[in-house]
């Protein structure tokens, strides 16, 4: 019997973390100093890409990507229904129509057939940018998406909350890194607790092309910029210009100090959370317990561990009354009542709602011991049994 509460995802801090933010809350800077360049460059070197801005949360990621993008009223983002509600606002908060597109009912993730049918239907511009999420840490083929961006004219933001440290294989072999940014114009992360790499709150998004990167960097700060070269004139030292409107998204030096130290732990965490994962996939073998797909060429990053079962809700009630704090992620954002505003309804998207109605994600985080994973499963085979 395990007596204590079994959340579906928990943060790790060492003493190492721990002391990390304590020399950044005495250092000069609490925002705006060393630290945040330090753990851009110590991310872009761990992602494999040119940029990293380091941001206040992932929402503000992906709200300056549709800003960068110049994203606005009129202009229609793809997404998927399977996400948390902020992957959708972030581009409806500049009035872009959101169209969502049903998933793959094996992995969860956006359907590119489907998406091909979306963009097929319309001339070819008709959609501005395609967001799809890495869900529960699986790698969308980006290679495949950007053969699409380059056909019918699409910026590709990749959602990879979930999935920093995930990989796959493309049609010649290469392995690419999530967040590498080979097929995408932006990868953007989170740093919530519940994360792979915990900062309380936090965010950043990782790009290669230099003038999406200087306008990334404009927005973060009120689209002010110090650079001479893009000023209209300088009258000294002090002087700025605001060339846009821009928000404050700027992560402070305390949280940047715990992000470097937790980046040092990710592989440890991925290494972890795969061992986990294979513990699962092996209890639940030839059960009634629908476990996550594994597809050839990935590296999953498991920040989630969703099985799909009969009697969802009964198993999620149940497991509560054991300690065991099973999550189900996500509703379906389509049918967020805000979203039904627009038309979206019951049926629309009939792979993510048949998901919604049968996923649990148990809990999944490093620090997880094999004696709580056994109660886990335990309880899950009691009850399909
Ligand atoms: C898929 C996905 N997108 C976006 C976000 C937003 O990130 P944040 O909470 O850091 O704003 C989250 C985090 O909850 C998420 O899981």
């Amino acid at each position: 019997m395990i007596d204590h509460p079994i959340p579906y995802g928990h943060q790790y801090i060492t003493d190492e973390d721990v002391e990390a933010v304590v020399e950044a809350l005495r250092s000069e800077n609490l925002t705006q100093g060393p630290r945040i360049a330090e753990f851009e460059r110590e991310f872009s070197a761990r992602m494999g890409c040119r940029y990293t801005s380091m941001l206040s949360n992932g929402t503000a990621a992906l709200r300056l990507c549709a800003a960068a993008l110049d994203i606005g009223e009129g202009d229609k983002v793809i997404t998927t229904p399977i996400t948390f509600v902020a992957t959708a606002n972030a581009f409806r908060f500049p009035n872009a129509e959101i169209v969502f597109c049903d998933i793959d009912p094996r992995t969860y993730l956006m359907d590119l057939d489907k998406l091909e049918e979306i963009l097929k239907a319309s001339p070819k511009g008709t959609y501005k940018a395609v967001v799809p999420v890495d869900f529960a840490g699986y790698p969308i083929d980006e290679e495949r998406l950007r053969a699409l961006a380059d056909e019918y004219g699409f910026s590709v933001v990749i959602d990879a909350c979930h999935a920093p440290g995930a990989s796959f294989t493309d049609s010649k072999g290469k392995v690419h890194k999530v967040g590498s940014c080979d097929y995408s114009d932006f990868t953007c992360f989170s740093f919530h607790p519940v994360k792979h790499i915990a900062t309380g709150e936090g965010g950043a998004v990782t790009l290669n092309d230099p003038d999406l990167y200087r306008r990334a960097m404009l927005y973060r700060t009120h689209g002010i910029t110090k650079d001479p070269a893009m000023m209209t004139r300088n009258d000294g030292g002090w002087y700025y210009e605001m060339l846009d409107l821009g928000f404050n998204y700027r992560i402070t030096d305390m949280q940047a100090a715990l992000g470097i130290s937790q980046l040092k732990r990710l592989d440890w965490s991925l290494a972890r959370r795969a061992e986990i994962a294979a513990r699962y996939d092996e209890a639940f073998k030839g059960t009634a317990v629908r476990t996550p797909w594994r597809g050839e060429g990935i590296v999953h990053a498991f920040h989630l561990y969703v099985i799909q079962v009969e009697r969802r809700k009964e198993l999620y009630d149940f497991l509560r009354t054991q300690n065991i704090f099973a999550q189900v992620l996500y509703i379906p954002v389509h049918l967020m009542p805000y979203y039904r505003q627009f038309g979206w309804k019951e049926g629309d998207m009939p792979v993510a709602e048949e998901y919604y109605r049968h996923c649990l994600a148990l809990p999944m985080f490093p620090t997880l011991t094999d004696e709580e994973q056994d109660w886990v499963i335990e309880k899950v085979l009691e009850f399909v049994r």
